[in-house]
C-alpha cells in the first residue's frame, strides 16, 4: 500500500510523527497522573485485605503480591511523572527525543503491568479484567503506529499466556482465558490501528486545506499583481488618448475659424448615432473618431489651412491628403485601430466622387457616412475665413440637396428628424 504522505513534501511526515509523539507524551502523562492518585485507593484496599488477614495463607500470598504490584505501580508512575517534568525543561531538540521515548515506554509498561496483575489475579479470583482494561486503555489513549502496536500487544499477550498457564490450575478456565485474551489482543490492535489511521487522515486533511489555502492566497496575490499591471496599462492608455485628443484641440486652436469644430462634429455624430439606436460601443467609437477626424490637418501647411481665398489645384491636392495623414498618425495608437477607417473616409461622397479612395454608397463605412453629415452641418453653420456662417436651415437645405449625391439619404433624414424632436 502506498504511503499517503507521498503527495506531500517529506517534512509533512516528520511533522505528523512529531505531533503524534507530542500527543502520546501528553496523554501518557495525564493517564499516569490518574493512575498515581488511583493507586492510593488500591493501597488502601491492600491495607484492608491485610487487616482482614488475607495476606496470611501461603508464604507469599496473591494479596501480598498484589500489594507489591500496587507499590511498584505507584513508584513507576512517580518516576514517569518526574521524567515528564524533567523532559519539559530540556531544549526543544532533546525534548522531542525524550517525549518520543516516554510515549513508547508508557504503553509498553501499562500493558505488561496489566498482564502481570491479571496473572497474579489467577491466585486470587481467577479474573483477567485488569488485562482487558489495560489493553483497551492503551489502544484508546495512545496513537501507536501499527508495527509498534502489534509489538507491544504481542509482548503483553505472550506474558499473559505464559503467566496464566503457570498460575491457573483449572483447565476449563484456562481455555477461556486463552480464547478471551487472544480475541482481546487482536481487537485492541485493530482498534489501535483504526485510531492511528484516523489521526493520520485528519492530519493529512488539515495539511491539504493549509496547502490549498496557501495556493489560493498565492493565486490571489498573482491576480492582484495582474490587476495592478492592468490598471497601470489602462492609465498609460488614458494618458496616450489624452495626448492625442490634446493634440487635436491644439490643432484647432491655431485657427480661430475651426475652433471647437471637432467637438461639435462629435456631438452631431453622437446625436445621429443615438437616434439610430446604435450600440454604446458604436456610440463611443463614433464619438472618438469624430473628435480626431481632422487630426491629419496637423501636417497641412498653415498657408493652405488658413488661406482666405480659394485653394489652387495643387493646394487642394495637399489639403485632400489630410484624411490619409490622420489615419497614419493614429495607426500606432492601439485604442484608435477600430476607427481608423472612419478618419480615412470622412470625405467620401455617397456617389463615389469623394476622396481619398472614391468609395461609393455602402462601400463607405456606415459611421464615416454619419461623420460626413455631421462635418458638413458644422462647416456650413460655422464662420470661415473665406465666408460668413450660415443658418441651420440653410445647412439642412444643403443636406437635402446633397441626399444621394454627397450624403447617405437615410442618415440625412435621421438627422433632420432628430433636430425636429429637439426643437
Ligand atoms: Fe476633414
Amino acid at each position: 500500500m502506498s504511503d499517503p504522505f507521498d503527495i506531500f513534501p517529506n517534512s509533512y511526515k516528520i511533522d505528523f510523527l512529531k505531533e503524534v509523539s507530542r500527543l502520546n507524551f501528553n496523554h501518557s502523562r495525564k493517564l499516569a497522573l490518574i493512575l498515581f492518585y488511583l493507586n492510593f485507593y488500591f493501597l488502601y484496599s491492600d491495607y484492608c485485605n491485610y487487616r482482614e488477614g488475607l495476606w496470611l495463607p501461603g508464604s507469599i500470598s496473591g494479596y501480598a503480591v498484589l500489594f507489591y504490584l500496587h507499590a511498584f505501580l505507584g513508584l513507576m508512575m512517580l518516576v514517569f511523572l518526574s521524567f515528564t517534568y524533567l523532559t519539559r525543561r530540556k531544549p526543544q531538540k532533546n525534548r522531542i527525543h525524550f517525549q518520543n521515548l516516554l510515549g513508547i515506554f508508557f504503553p509498553l509498561f501499562t500493558v505488561l503491568y496489566s498482564a502481570c496483575v491479571s496473572i497474579n489475579d489467577q491466585r486470587i479470583h481467577g479474573q483477567i479484567s485488569v488485562f482487558i482494561l489495560g489493553s483497551f486503555l492503551i489502544a484508546i489513549n495512545n496513537y501507536l503506529n501499527p508495527k509498534l502496536s502489534i509489538l507491544i500487544h504481542s509482548l503483553s499477550w505472550l506474558a499473559f499466556i505464559s503467566g496464566v498457564t503457570y498460575y491457573q490450575p483449572n483447565i476449563d478456565i484456562l481455555k477461556g482465558h486463552y480464547i478471551n485474551g487472544t480475541i482481546l489482543v487482536i481487537f485492541s490492535v485493530y482498534l489501535s490501528i483504526i485510531l492511528y489511521r484516523m489521526k493520520r487522515n485528519d492530519f493529512i486533511s488539515r495539511k491539504t486545506i493549509e496547502q490549498k489555502n496557501y495556493e489560493v492566497e498565492a493565486f490571489n496575490n498573482d491576480l492582484i499583481e495582474v490587476n495592478n499591471r492592468l490598471e497601470e496599462s489602462l492609465q498609460a492608455l488614458d494618458e496616450s488618448q489624452n495626448v492625442i485628443f490634446t493634440l487635436a484641440s491644439a490643432l484647432e486652436s491655431k485657427d480661430t475659424y475651426t475652433r471647437g469644430h471637432s467637438e461639435r462634429v462629435a456631438e452631431y455624430s453622437l446625436q445621429i448615432a443615438q437616434k439610430l439606436s446604435l450600440s454604446l460601443h458604436e456610440q463611443q467609437t463614433i464619438w472618438q473618431a469624430a473628435q480626431l477626424h481632422d487630426i491629419g490637418k496637423i501636417g497641412i501647411p498653415d498657408a493652405i489651412l488658413n488661406k482666405a481665398g480659394k485653394l489652387s489645384e495643387d493646394e487642394w491636392t495637399v489639403m485632400k491628403s489630410h484624411p490619409g495623414m490622420g489615419e497614419n498618425i493614429c495607426s500606432t495608437l492601439s485604442f484608435a485601430c477600430e476607427f481608423l477607417p472612419l478618419i480615412r473616409h470622412h470625405h467620401e461622397r455617397f456617389d463615389g466622387t469623394g476622396y481619398p479612395d472614391g468609395l461609393r454608397g455602402e462601400e463607405i463605412p456606415f459611421l464615416a457616412r454619419i461623420i460626413a453629415v455631421a462635418d458638413a452641418v458644422d462647416a456650413i453653420t460655422s464662420k470661415r475665413s473665406y465666408r460668413p456662417s450660415e443658418t441651420l436651415e440653410s445647412a439642412l437645405e444643403e443636406l437635402t440637396r446633397g441626399k444621394g449625391s454627397q450624403f447617405d439619404p437615410k442618415i440625412v433624414e435621421v438627422f433632420i428628424e432628430s433636430l425636429q424632436l429637439c426643437s
